[in-house]
């Protein structure tokens, strides 16, 4: 627990997340290698880095180009740190405040085409491709990335500056330098390591709706419990 313990500069070693996780088909080892843990040494990111983070989201697909994503963020210990952790439930915040950095992926709600505003069908799915790409680009670059979804949904457009209206957030996102988990509480600890995920044919509708497929057999591995 970071507020009694002092957390080094020493990233925690490389993961073998094969040991751990087996896809069923041929896919590039960074779609395995990204996952979320919690802990976070003290290194601080640089720009540089941040910067490589947000160009991959920014290349994301979007419905008609309309990119309606931003990427409200601060640095640890830059102006306004104390309202982003705020911002971020205090279970979670028990870990988030040690990571180099917090991300608030947001979308503006509405888009405007043929001269109209409209309600956008797509924010949400466009806003999750740009996560995706800041967090595979942050993988390869040797950073972790961890999205909270638990954020504090009253009152942290009032804490980041957001307008209530036209915008949407979706995740608050950590990116640090992965730690040892010694860093943890106990119970954030024990979950430090990549998790697996049900089998495809669980997944799959070929043809159409699978009625079948709608809930995971009890006891699926994988499955959220
Ligand atoms: C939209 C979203 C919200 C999430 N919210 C939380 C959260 O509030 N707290 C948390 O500890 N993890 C959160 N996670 C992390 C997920 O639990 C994690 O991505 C999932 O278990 C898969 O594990 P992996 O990322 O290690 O592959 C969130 C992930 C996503 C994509």
């Amino acid at each position: 627990m970071t507020d009694t313990k002092l957390r080094n500069l020493d990233p925690a070693p490389k993961l073998d997340v094969s040991g751990f996780r087996k896809p069923e088909h041929d896919i590039a080892p960074i779609f395995l290698e990204r996952w979320s843990p919690r802990s976070y040494t003290e290194e601080e990111i640089p720009d540089s880095a941040l910067m490589s983070c947000f160009e991959a989201a920014r290349w994301a697909p979007s419905s008609t180009n309309q990119q309606p994503w931003r990427f409200v963020y601060c640095k640890r210990g830059g102006e306004n740190w104390e309202n982003f952790k705020e911002a971020i439930q205090e279970r979670s915040r028990l870990w988030a405040k040690d990571a180099a950095a917090i991300v608030f992926f947001i979308s503006k709600t509405a888009v405007f085409a043929r001269g109209e505003h409209k309600i956008s069908r797509s924010h949400a799915f466009d806003t999750g491709a740009a996560w995706e790409n800041f967090a595979l680009q942050a993988t390869m670059l040797g950073w972790a990335v961890h999205a909270i979804g638990g954020f504090d949904a009253k009152h942290a457009p009032r804490l980041l500056g957001i307008p209530e209206e036209g915008w949407q957030i979706h995740c608050a996102v950590t990116i640090g330098r992965r730690g040892d988990k010694s860093f943890l509480l106990d119970e954030f600890a024990a979950r430090e390591l990549p998790n697996v995920r049900v089998p495809l044919n669980l997944l799959l509708m070929q043809g159409g709706f699978k009625p079948e497929l709608t809930d995971f057999p009890p006891g699926t591995p994988g499955a959220p419990r």
